[in-house]
């Protein structure tokens, strides 16, 4: 979908649809809107006064214009009570206008700026929550399905409309939202894609795309470098599996230091059995899933590499399938860290700690000045907060106050869960440095405290979002499926970093 800011009037535009807006309790029409109502011969007014246009947040109404106007349809989206609309709003209720419009054959559509002007929103941000919002809500994973009938249409374009003079800045702020929305997009497409076609080597391959494309710089590690550097925790979750694993390391460089500013270190198991102690097999099926966080911070330096920030981001993906087999890990084996810790390995179904570790210890090793990391790390994280928010964990406040802030920007809910000591109590192991797996309680957080024994004292955030990389009902701009969670807290924390 190509996403343009155009100028003029708007009853000029010559489009299969028009999308405006409604607020709640909001009677009187000014601007563009009024001036279609007149075109349409007072039509919208007259809804609203019937109260069959209510405002109500996501609310839809169709207008066909029958030649009154160049468009041939008129969207009144609902953005629900003014006073309390937000850029998150704004993104939802232009991707379920969208949504709504492709199941009705439409191709092309003009909206003018929804939200500007409302509750602070600028202009900009109105522009940007746009080209953020459409594509995200018209993302869909269709490319196994071979029947051609079942076809769901495709917008192909979709105008904004501006004024002159702000027509700069929009279209700066629309390629912002427009390159955060591919990369989120990016990110679903490869999590989406099952395990058979996204091993670890597909996801190196992946990688390598990017860093040609983009001009990032990229490593891939095999097992020879691995055993060198004795990343014990990663090559222990794959020796179980015939797909050999890989180390993914891409490099942004937006100013000419050496210094590694921030490192975003992502899960990447592309397919979690549970290993010897294996999962039940109802939902083993969404453990495909289980490399979202790396595939998030290879998006993130996709998305940076458009944006150009000046800073130096560095991403690692510990990637391997977690399988069993007569060469797997086995409950109380124990395996050395890159760090030299050992590791009782009481559970095999708590690997993406294991392999965590391992590059966690690289980073502090690239003397990286911060480190964040991505999980989908702990059933029990979901237990704790559902699928709505991500679980955030620190050693360092300010740090997590960064990412808790990035994160509200984005509409991407998170929250802070606790790290006192009295949790590394659990890990304590009889014949190791630590184990891998504590009691029945508190599961989120002292798989954290694990990640944390491999930091030494840089920096550090760990979001689990074993809850929030999926989610199984189309809402806003998300979509069944992978969600591309937290590409844009990322995005957001490394262009505020980079001020
Ligand atoms: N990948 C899972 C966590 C997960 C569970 C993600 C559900 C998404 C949805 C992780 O590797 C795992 O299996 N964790 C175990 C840890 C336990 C053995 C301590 C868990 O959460 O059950
Ligand atoms: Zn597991
Ligand atoms: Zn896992």
């Amino acid at each position: 979908m190509e996403i343009k800011v155009v100028t003029g009037d708007i009853t000029a535009i010559k489009t299969d649809a028009l999308i405006l807006n409604s607020f709640k309790g909001t009677k009187t029409l000014s601007g563009d809107i009024a001036a279609v109502d007149k075109a349409l011969d007072g039509a919208i007014s007259q809804l609203i006064k019937q109260g069959v246009i209510k405002g109500n947040l996501n609310e839809i109404n169709l207008l066909h214009s029958l030649g009154k106007l160049p468009a041939g349809r008129v969207v009144i989206v609902g953005l629900g009570k003014k006073q309390e609309l937000t850029a998150e709003k704004v993104r939802g209720a232009v991707a379920e206008a969208c949504r709504y419009l492709r199941k009705n054959g439409v191709a092309s559509i003009a909206t003018i700026l929804q939200g500007a002007g409302v509750n602070k929103i600028s202009r900009e941000i109105a522009a940007q929550s746009i080209a953020e919002g459409a594509p995200l809500g018209l993302y869909n994973f269709r490319r196994y399905i071979t029947k051609k009938e079942d076809d769901t249409g495709e917008i192909k374009s979709l105008l904004i409309v501006g004024s002159e003079k702000d027509k700069p800045v929009l279209e700066k702020a629309v390629n912002k939202g427009t390159v955060i929305a591919e990369a989120v997009n990016w990110a679903r497409d490869i999590v989406n894609e099952p395990a058979n076609n996204m091993t670890p080597t597909h996801m190196a391959n992946a990688a390598r795309k990017l860093s040609e494309t983009y001009g990032l710089s990229i490593e891939v590690l095999d097992k020879g470098r691995m055993t060198k550097l004795g990343m014990g925790g990663l090559l222990g979750v794959a020796q179980g599996s015939q797909q050999p694993p890989k180390f993914i390391i891409l490099g942004y460089k937006g100013k000419p230091t050496t210094s590694i500013d921030l490192v975003l270190a992502g899960k990447g198991i592309t397919f979690d059995s549970g290993g010897i102690s294996i999962k039940p097999s109802e939902g083993m099926a969404d453990m495909k899933d289980d490399m979202a966080g790396g595939a998030a911070v290879m998006a993130t330096l996709m998305a940076i590499a458009r944006l150009k920030p000046k800073i130096n981001v560095t991403a690692l993906v510990p990637a391997t399938e977690n399988l069993p087999s007569g060469t797997a890990l086995k409950p109380g084996d124990i395996i050395k860290a890159m760090n030299g810790k050992t590791i009782e390995v009481l559970n095999t179904d708590a690997e993406g700690r294991l392999i965590l570790a391992d590059a966690l210890c690289y980073a502090v090793r690239l003397k990286a000045k911060a480190i964040v990391d991505a999980a989908t790390l702990t059933g029990a994280c979901i237990v704790a907060l559902g699928k709505i928010c991500t679980g955030v964990f620190s050693n360092n406040q300010e740090l997590a106050d960064k990412v808790l802030a990035a994160g509200k920007e984005s509409g991407e809910l998170s929250w802070q869960l606790p790290m006192f000591d009295e949790y590394r109590e659990q890990l304590k192991s009889d014949i190791a440095d630590i184990k891998n797996v504590g009691n029945r309680y508190g599961g989120a957080i002292t798989a954290a405290k694990f990640l944390a024994d491999f930091i030494k004292d840089t920096p550090w955030v760990h979001l689990d979002i074993a809850g929030t990389a999926d989610n199984d009902k189309e809402k806003g701009y998300l979509v069944k499926g992978a969600t591309g969670i937290p590409v844009r807290t990322f995005v957001n924390l490394i262009l505020n970093m980079a001020k």
